[in-house]
């Protein structure tokens, strides 16, 4: 039984066609990347999965079960985290507290349920928690200050240490590397390769950066035009005409 599986998903906005019929099956934990020109569908499929849209035809099925159309929440619930192609924390706050605001459950029952029985010893929990994720990309020292503070990089790998900060089976990584510069980038990328081997789970990342993703995956999905163009190790993938002449365009 696949972990993940994308049956003939399909979705349109009205005449674009952003996904035509995508099956992927993800058998069990690694780190896969997604990728494909610009408009290849990449995100929506994400956004499908995370339940943020909701498919005209087809099925996401997660360890067997079809979560299809279930509000993202739910699928939050599930093991289902996601992180955005733009970057979305609270540049206000400080970087400890968007962690505690990631750590908070979604959804206004859970809110209301969980709130009233979270002991002193959770908030410590989610405290050391959050302090070691910052100590893991170098921003220890800016916990208590505004993410505003942070340069653009810095503030990508604190969003991306947010959705570290509740369990997962699923990690979907869109684009995670986009305007970071090369030094946060091999932070970055030693920062996924860790959290993978500490605990081995399923990552899908999305990635234009081909160095970085290539560097992380050994089992990439070509996206073209709503499809599934091909899939293969990295070095298939490279010595592949049709993706090629995807990205010649
Ligand atoms: N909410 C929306 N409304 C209308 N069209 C949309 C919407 N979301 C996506 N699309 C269209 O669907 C297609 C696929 O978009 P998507 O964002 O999934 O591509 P992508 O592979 O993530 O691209 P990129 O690499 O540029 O992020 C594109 O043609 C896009 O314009
Ligand atoms: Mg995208």
């Amino acid at each position: 039984m696949s972990a993940l599986r994308l049956q003939s998903v399909s979705k349109r906005y009205g005449g674009i066609v952003a996904l035509d019929r995508v099956s992927i099956d993800i058998d069990g934990p690694g780190i896969y990347g997604l990728i494909g020109p610009n408009g290849a569908g990449k995100t929506t499929l994400f956004d499908v999965i995370a339940g943020a849209v909701r498919p005209d035809s087809g099925q996401v099925i997660i360890e067997g079960v079809a979560v299809t159309g279930q509000a993202s929440h739910q699928i939050a619930r599930l093991g289902i985290t996601r992180t955005f192609q733009e970057c979305r924390i609270l540049l206000e706050e400080s970087c400890l507290d968007n962690l505690r605001f990631a750590a908070q459950p979604k959804g206004l029952l859970a809110v209301l349920s969980q709130t009233l029985s979270r002991s002193g010893a959770h908030h410590r929990r989610v405290r050391d928690q959050a302090l070691d994720l910052l100590r893991r990309v170098n921003l220890h020292d800016y916990a208590d200050a505004p993410a505003a503070q942070l340069s653009f990089g810095q503030r990508r790998l604190l969003e991306i240490v947010c959705s570290f900060i509740v369990p997962s089976r699923v990690m979907l990584l869109d684009e995670p590397a986009a305007g970071v510069n090369p030094a946060l980038l091999e932070v970055l990328a030693d920062f996924i390769r860790s959290m993978f081997r500490e605990q081995p789970r399923i990552f899908l990342l999305v990635e234009h950066n081909m160095e970085f993703v290539m560097s992380l995956a050994q089992d990439i999905i070509v996206m073209h035009q709503g499809t599934v163009l091909e899939r293969g190790t990295p070095k298939q993938v490279q010595a592949s005409e049709r993706v090629l002449e995807a990205y010649l365009g």
